[in-house]
């Protein structure tokens, strides 16, 4: 079957090969699932991944099949399979268990472990392919009422840790009420981070460098959030405008920027960098001003990487609301489809070269 992959290690070399199918039995006992993929959407990793900033093959294998973003329709399950039947929507996540103690009881997602196990990106094949075989125990049920929102899950399973971790490290306050967040960054990770905070009934600024009216600005207030843009607002003035902010999220792709995030954060505020940043940028920061303003004001740093089941599950609650409370603003985020696995370089190009391309999705296939 056909797939999208790259050889890692060797910079843009994207392209199509052929890859044996899937065997449901390689899943022991009797808990496979077979999926017909119908979209994969890509991002800014699988960008990074062709460019050989990272990714790895898996042991034996000299390519890496792309594509860690997943929406498929499930064909067959094996005889122990209990949450999902042929026919269901799902998504699958993405890391897989390594040998630490996080990892055997579900939350992969927090390993201590060195090595990660992440399909599409590393040492694990990716979804970018006709169908994929796993275990039950990583697919996860997608409700037929938000399949026009497919490649959605998994980022927002992403954003849904990243709000998540900072209620559960916020439980050292033991009484906090938060009113005031900046999400930075109008990506899909945050556009979504935005939703959820909005939904948890904060005051959410979601900043982007673009002066609005333009698709993201349009999102985030059809969220009922707030669109800052940085070339007429920075954070610092906003800082000064509205107050700090008892919460960020960092979602920009950009060190420099979570570095001068530490300088927004109000008192006892959390923030949350959530940026895989590939590359090799330095930047210089005020550190005694921030050191003294951290340690005076109690404020929290925390890295959120990746998501677990519950994080999906939780995601898809929220992504279910969002229709509720802001119908038709969320399927706007799934701007570029790509038609078929065989356009991947038109995929890569989506990726590197078109900023208007909010999210980049291959249709894999029709139902
Ligand atoms: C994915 C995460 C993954 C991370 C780091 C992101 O693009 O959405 O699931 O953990 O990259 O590899
Ligand atoms: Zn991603």
């Amino acid at each position: 079957m056909k797939a999208i992959a790259v050889t890692p290690g060797q910079p843009n070399s994207v392209h199509l090969r052929d890859i044996p199918e899937p065997d449901i039995n390689s899943v022991p006992e009797g808990k496979g699932v077979r999926v017909r993929v119908l979209k994969v959407g890509v991002d800014a990793t699988d960008r990074e991944i062709n460019d050989a900033l990272y990714g790895n093959s898996p042991p034996g294998d000299d390519y890496l099949v792309l594509g860690h973003e997943c929406f498929g329709v499930v064909e067959e399950v094996g005889p122990n399979v209990r949450r999902v039947k042929p026919g269901d929507y799902v998504t699958a996540t993405v890391r897989r268990p390594g040998g630490s103690i996080y990892d055997s009881i579900g939350t992969y997602d927090m390993t201590s472990e060195e090595t990660y196990f992440e399909r599409g990106i590393n040492l694990l094949h990716g979804y970018l392919t006709e169908q994929f075989v796993d275990s039950e125990d990583y697919i996860v049920r997608v409700p037929q009422g938000l399949k026009h929102l497919h490649v959605l899950m998994e980022p927002m399973s992403c954003a849904a840790k990243a709000v998540q971790q900072a209620y559960e490290c916020q439980r050292r306050m033991k009484v906090w009420s938060p009113q005031r967040a900046f999400v930075l960054g109008a990506g899909q990770i945050g556009l979504l981070a935005s939703l959820i905070l909005k939904l948890k009934g904060l005051d959410v600024y979601t900043l982007a460098r673009a002066p609005g009216p333009h698709l993201k600005s349009e999102i985030v207030e059809g969220l009922e959030c707030t669109y800052v843009s940085t070339s007429e607002t920075d954070l610092e003035q906003l800082a000064k405008q509205v107050g700090k902010a008892d919460l960020i999220i960092d979602a920009t792709g950009n060190s420099q920027v979570a570095f001068a995030a530490m300088q927004a954060l109000g008192l006892n505020g959390a923030l949350v960098w959530t940026s895989i940043t590939g590359g090799k940028r330095k930047s210089e920061v005020p550190s005694d001003k921030i050191n003294i303003e951290w340690v005076l004001g109690n404020k929290l740093l925390l890295g959120s990487v990746n998501a677990n089941r519950e994080h999906f599950e939780s995601g898809i609650k929220d992504l279910a609301m969002g229709e509720v409370m802001f119908p038709g603003i969320l399927p706007r985020i799934l701007t570029s489809p790509v038609a078929g696995l065989e356009n991947y370089q038109e995929m890569m190009r989506l990726l590197v070269e078109d900023a208007s391309a909010l999210k980049v999705y291959v249709d894999v296939a029709q139902e």
